[in-house]
């Protein structure tokens, strides 16, 4: 192997993660910086392993480990979250560092079995307000059911005052360096917003509970450690809690998003032409063409924005299939849009903007105006109808932006 070394975070605590460079692909989201499987160990009197790593990692984590002490000492095993990028080679490290115990929440032991089978041994489960001894310091655990996974918890250790949060206030980021301070600002918010945007977009009610109400968050916190991407260390995670919040809370932003696909530019004439409508009302506004962006860029850049006018041609009496992919996409992730718009050409019936209609109204995304469809090429006139459409989804958000 590559003789991989542990980073230190504290005196007490090393990053014994992987690092996936080349992982472009997380279920459905384009992870175009890779990404890192974050595991941190605890030595105290109980050597302790929080979280592991995906399962073809397992030897990078294990060497990480031995450049720190014998793998055969952890005594305790914590699973934050079941999923197999972090619970991948649980089954392996239970069974070559015969860990004395593994500590999981309840719905963690369900999912644990049923992944693993007869292969893991009996667990420890631990609910909010637990917490063991490992020695000078302790672990607290607090649930974070469907934050966001069901079995999904976080646990505070005590002394390091180090908050290791899972998949949470984590980003799909690799990189050499293991801490925020280490990266530039923007690297950091274009990952954190999109990992918040396809990974937990849909929990945003659930998130704002958490950082009302988690009691870790009281807590004398100065590290926070997710299961990917960097570390926040020397009271920085301030920053990214209060991302989290401002793309959690989704206040409809005076920002237009026109997405669209097209087969032979009619839709994108008019695309273009309802985009000017909504800029010459004073909305800035983006247009994405499913052609050159992916679902996974997209749901990022409509994350916050207060209009989205989709697009579509109509093929065999359908919408677009990139429209199909995106929209149930979207579907599953639920953005707040404060106001919506169908529009495309067709040749034969034209039932595709009338299904991204019902797609938007399905989403609960009000559209001010009827669909807007023209057959083949849009002429002088059909081109300033869809500049007035434009007009008429800016007055719209204006009015609720004042409401
Ligand atoms: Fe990083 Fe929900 O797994």
């Amino acid at each position: 192997m590559a003789n991989f070394q542990a980073v230190k975070v504290t005196e007490k605590v090393w990053w014994v993660g992987a690092i996936d460079w080349h992982l472009r692909e997380f279920h459905g989201y384009r992870t175009s910086r890779g990404t890192t499987y974050n595991a941190f160990l605890v030595l105290d009197d109980k050597v302790t392993l929080i979280d592991t790593v995906k399962a073809p990692f397992f030897e990078e984590m294990r060497e990480r480990i031995a450049s720190v002490i014998e793998p055969e000492k952890i005594d305790y095993i914590v699973s934050n979250h079941a999923e197999m990028d972090h619970s991948g080679s649980l089954a392996m490290a239970m069974q070559e560092f015969k860990a004395e115990k593994l500590f999981c929440s309840m719905q963690g032991e369900k999912a644990l079995k049923a992944h693993f089978h007869d292969k893991l041994p009996a667990m420890e489960v631990v609910k909010t307000g637990d917490s063991i001894a490992l020695g000078k310091n302790s672990l607290a655990f607090v649930e974070t059911k469907m934050l966001h996974w069901p079995d999904s918890m976080v646990s505070y250790l005590t002394g390091e005052k180090i908050l290791f949060s899972q998949d949470a206030f984590g980003m799909h980021l690799a990189g050499s360096e293991r801490f925020a301070d280490e990266y530039c600002d923007s690297v950091l918010y274009e990952e954190a917003k999109k990992y918040f945007a396809n990974i937990l977009l849909l929990q945003s009610g659930k998130i704002i509970d958490l950082l009302d109400n988690l009691p870790g968050l009281d807590l004398d916190i100065d590290i926070v450690a997710p299961d990917h991407g960097p570390v926040w260390r020397n009271g920085d995670h301030g920053k990214i809690i209060d991302l989290y919040r401002e793309f959690a809370e989704q206040k409809p932003e005076k920002r237009a998003v026109v997405l669209f696909d097209t087969m032979w530019h009619s839709t994108e004439a008019m695309a273009n032409a309802i985009a000017e409508g909504l800029i010459q009302s004073g909305i800035s506004t983006e247009l994405i063409s499913l052609h050159s962006c992916d679902r996974s860029e997209a749901i990022t850049r409509i994350m916050g924005a207060g209009v989205l006018a989709v697009g579509t041609p109509t093929i065999n009496n359908n919408m677009y299939p990139s429209l199909g992919d995106m929209l149930t996409y979207m579907r599953g992730l639920k953005p707040k849009i404060a106001v919506g718009g169908a529009f495309g050409s067709f040749g034969w019936s034209g039932e595709g903007a009338k299904q991204v209609a019902e797609a938007l109204t399905l989403m609960n995304i009000e559209q001010p105006a009827a669909p807007l469809a023209v057959k083949y090429v849009p002429d002088a006139g059909a081109l300033a109808r869809c500049v007035e459409f434009g007009k008429v989804l800016a007055e719209a958000l204006k009015n609720k932006l004042e409401s």
